[in-house]
Parts: structure tokens; C-alpha cells; sequence
């Protein structure tokens, strides 16, 4: 669990980044139905989670750095006694006071009201202006309502900033007990991986190994997956986002599953590829052994002080070596390179920044350049290879083999540490798992 002391670090740390003649305002993530009255599970907008800890739904945070009423003002919902029954407890404002630090709170109905009040003075506002038009327009209604009293000698904000870049350089980097936090994520995901590998026979629905990922991220306090299961067999493991995962598996087939439990907020994301009846055909562990070699080199080049897309350039030889020594491009290295030819086989990039969100934010690029890896950065390396029967040219005992590997990697003082290392990846290991 994240303390609360270290909520207040990280409001204190972005309230001085923004100066004392701001003011922070973050939103909650809206409900979101899923039919008529009922609702897909609540999820807390991470950037507002990452600043406060608070869950419930309809809550507002402002920030106002050095304010004598103190800085940390939560608006959230207040307590109801039928609602509560039907729906669950509620912190209230005496809540938001005691358990999660705010030095005032008031209900969320209130927001509109005292809003001018908590702007008037400051010249900045940071705030995701776009993401929310409930939101925005409510805000922007409260700046209105400050310039009409220009003339009574209120001060009104004059700069809208996009808070959003200061949080997510915040959110880039992770803290020790973050880590602790994905570590565990990430060896949840890695055991419903094995769960998934035992279970695999052909003649089950995909759905069915899905059902098994479930149960592990569950019965181990991951309540939901961080994105919704890949179970993709034959054909359906080219397909990049598959999630219907309502086929057979069939004898023969190679399957894919990309899944990962979201665990205390924190995501991971994991991938493998395995053979539906345990044993890899020649030409389905032909292409696993030339991802799995890609992978682990671009693993190996993961450290601090290199450029991001270096993972993905050391990544593109291989697979690219890999694919003319299995005869499925032709032509020099160097040059098929060059025009991308591996790019109908290899579609996509080397991963992405992973933590609360599971495509993670935080920029890629400062000033127009990539930015260098850095210790406490976490990000998926995940090459693939995806032999779809519509690429022309290719016989058709390769078609249908999908295989994907990707892992979770967090960048040390001295190199990485790859926090999902607990499923099997070799050949070798695969198999003898399954057998
Ligand atoms: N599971 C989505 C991804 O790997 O990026
Ligand atoms: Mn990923
Ligand atoms: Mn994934």
C-alpha cells in the first residue's frame, strides 16, 4: 500500500514545480454504464489516484500552493445513509480530512460555488483542459465568473496549463514502493501465464484460458486485468488486439495470450506464445526462436543512458536476420532494413511505459529528441512476428503463427531487472511445463 505521507510528497513536489501563483485542479475519472443502470467497475483516474489515494468517483482535487487555508481542498461526495446501504461506504468530508489529508473538504455539489473564490489571485490555472466537458465547462464557468469581477478588484487567472506533463514526468519515474507494487503485479500475471500454459488443450475455448488468467489475478488481490485478456489460437494470434477469445483451440494451433492484472492500481502486461497440444511444429518454434532471440536482446540493451528507440533498432535485426535465414524475406540484411521489409511480419513498436495506466504516460520524446532510459522507468519490451495468410509470397505452412513475448522491465543503477521473469520462455521450458 502507498502511504498516505507519501501522497503529500508527491502534491507537495508538483506544487512546487508549478510556483505559488497557481492552482492545481484534477478531476475523477467519469462512471461509465455498461447497460441500462448497471456499471462497468469504478477505476479512479490514475493521475488523480497518483496524487491523493482516493477511489470513490465524483471528487475533485485543487491544489493551491501556500494558501492560508491550507493546499490540498478535496470536493467529494457526501455521506447518505440510503446510499451507502445500496452502494457502499462513502469517506464524506470528514473523511477526506482524516483519511486522506485534505485540509478542507467540501461536497462535490459545492464545486461551482466556491471554485471563483479558490481561482481569484492566481495567475495559472494547470488543469487537463479536453478531457472532460462536464468538467471543463464547469471550470471555465468559475474563470467567467472571476473576470466579471475584474472591477471589484479580483484577480483573475490568465493561463490555462496542461497539467498533465508535469504529473506524468512524475508518474514516469517510480518510486520504491511503486515498484514493490508491479513487482507484485507482474508475478501475479506471471503465474496465471503458468496457470494458463497448465491448462491448455486443444479442444477448450479460448475464453476458457482466459478463465484461468482470471482466477489467478483475482484469488491473488489483482480484482481486475489491467486491459482486457488476449487469448488468440491459429489465425487469431495475428490479430494485434484480438479479445473476443471465443473459438477452439484447435490441435496444431499456436496460441497467444496477452494478459496482465491490474493490482493495487498498478498494472503489468505479459505475453506468450505457446503450442496448443505442448509441442512447437518446426516452423512455429522456427519464428518463437527468432523472437525470443530479438527479445532478449533488446532486454539486454535496456539500461540506463540509451536512447529509447535502441531497443527497437537492435530488435529489427534479428527479426529481420531471423526472417531471411527462414527464407521468408530475401535480400541483405542492411537493405531490407532500410525499406522496412519486416514490417509486414513486425507491424508495431518495441513496448510502451508501464504503471498505474497500462499503456503508461509520460514523454517519449524532450525537445524533439528520444529520451534516454533512466533508473525507476518501467516499460514493456514485446517484439513479435505475425505470419497472417494475406501477406503474398508466403507458403502456406507458415501461415497462421502469431508469437509475441513481452515483458515488464524496470531500469536499475546498473541495468534492468525484469519484474514478469516468472513465466517460462525458452522452447525447452514451454514444453516441459506443458508436458
Ligand atoms: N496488451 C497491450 C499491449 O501489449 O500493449
Ligand atoms: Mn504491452
Ligand atoms: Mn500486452
Amino acid at each position: 500500500m502507498i502511504k498516505m505521507t507519501e501522497y503529500a510528497k508527491r502534491r507537495k513536489k508538483l506544487m512546487q514545480q508549478v510556483g505559488s501563483n497557481s492552482v492545481v485542479i484534477l478531476t475523477s475519472a467519469p462512471m461509465a454504464i455498461r447497460n441500462n443502470d448497471a456499471h462497468f467497475p469504478y477505476r479512479q483516474h490514475s493521475d488523480l489516484y497518483y496524487l491523493t489515494g482516493f477511489e470513490e468517483p465524483e471528487a475533485v482535487a485543487v491544489l493551491i500552493p501556500k494558501r492560508k487555508d491550507g493546499e490540498f481542498i478535496l470536493f467529494n461526495r457526501v455521506r447518505n445513509h440510503s446510499e451507502e446501504i445500496w452502494n457502499g461506504i462513502r469517506a464524506g468530508q470528514d473523511g477526506a480530512r482524516k483519511q486522506f489529508g485534505a485540509d478542507q473538504a467540501f461536497p462535490i455539489s459545492e464545486l461551482s460555488k466556491r471554485l471563483p473564490d479558490l481561482l481569484e489571485g492566481r495567475e495559472e490555472i494547470h488543469y487537463a483542459l479536453g478531457n472532460d466537458k462536464y468538467f471543463d465547462k464547469l471550470i471555465l464557468k468559475a474563470l467567467q465568473r472571476v473576470r466579471g469581477k475584474i472591477r471589484n478588484g479580483q484577480q483573475p487567472p490568465f493561463a490555462i496549463i496542461d497539467i498533465t506533463d508535469s504529473v506524468h514526468e512524475m508518474r514516469l519515474f517510480k518510486s520504491p514502493e511503486e515498484i514493490a507494487l508491479m513487482r507484485r503485479s507482474a508475478e501475479i500475471s506471471a503465474h496465471a501465464h503458468v496457470r494458463a500454459m497448465q491448462f491448455c488443450t486443444p479442444g477448450i475455448f479460448e475464453y476458457q484460458l482466459e478463465a484461468e488468467l482470471l482466477h489467478e489475478f483475482q484469488s491473488n488481490g489483482a480484482r481486475y486485468p489491467a486491459y482486457t485478456s488476449i487469448v488468440g489460437s491459429g489465425a487469431n494470434s495475428c490479430i494485434l488486439h484480438y479479445v473476443n477469445n471465443d473459438k477452439i483451440i484447435k490441435k496444431g494451433d499456436i496460441v497467444l495470450v496477452d494478459a496482465g492484472g491490474e493490482y493495487q492500481n498498478y498494472a503489468s502486461d505479459i505475453t506468450r506464445t505457446f503450442p496448443a497440444s505442448g509441442r512447437f511444429s518446426d516452423e512455429q518454434r522456427a519464428i518463437y526462436d527468432i523472437v525470443l532471440e530479438a527479445q532478449l536482446t533488446g532486454i539486454k540493451a535496456a539500461r540506463p543512458g540509451v536512447a529509447w528507440p535502441a531497443i527497437q533498432t537492435a530488435m529489427v535485426k534479428i527479426i529481420t536476420q531471423g526472417l531471411v535465414e527462414v527464407g521468408l524475406l530475401k535480400g541483405r540484411v542492411d537493405h531490407l532494413i532500410e525499406k522496412q521489409a519486416y514490417l509486414p511480419f513486425y507491424m508495431h513498436k518495441s513496448g510502451h511505459w508501464l504503471g498505474l495506466d497500462v499503456h503508461d504516460v509520460g514523454r517519449y520524446k524532450v525537445s524533439g529528441k528520444w529520451r534516454t532510459l533512466q533508473p525507476n522507468m518501467v516499460f514493456t519490451i514485446e517484439p513479435g512476428i505475425y505470419i497472417s495468410s494475406d501477406i503474398p509470397g508466403v507458403h502456406k505452412s507458415w501461415h497462421n503463427i502469431g508469437v509475441r513475448i513481452e515483458d515488464d522491465i524496470l531500469i536499475t543503477t546498473k541495468g534492468n531487472d525484469v519484474l514478469s521473469r516468472d513465466v517460462p520462455k525458452t522452447v525447452a521450458e514451454i514444453e516441459d511445463l506443458m508436458a
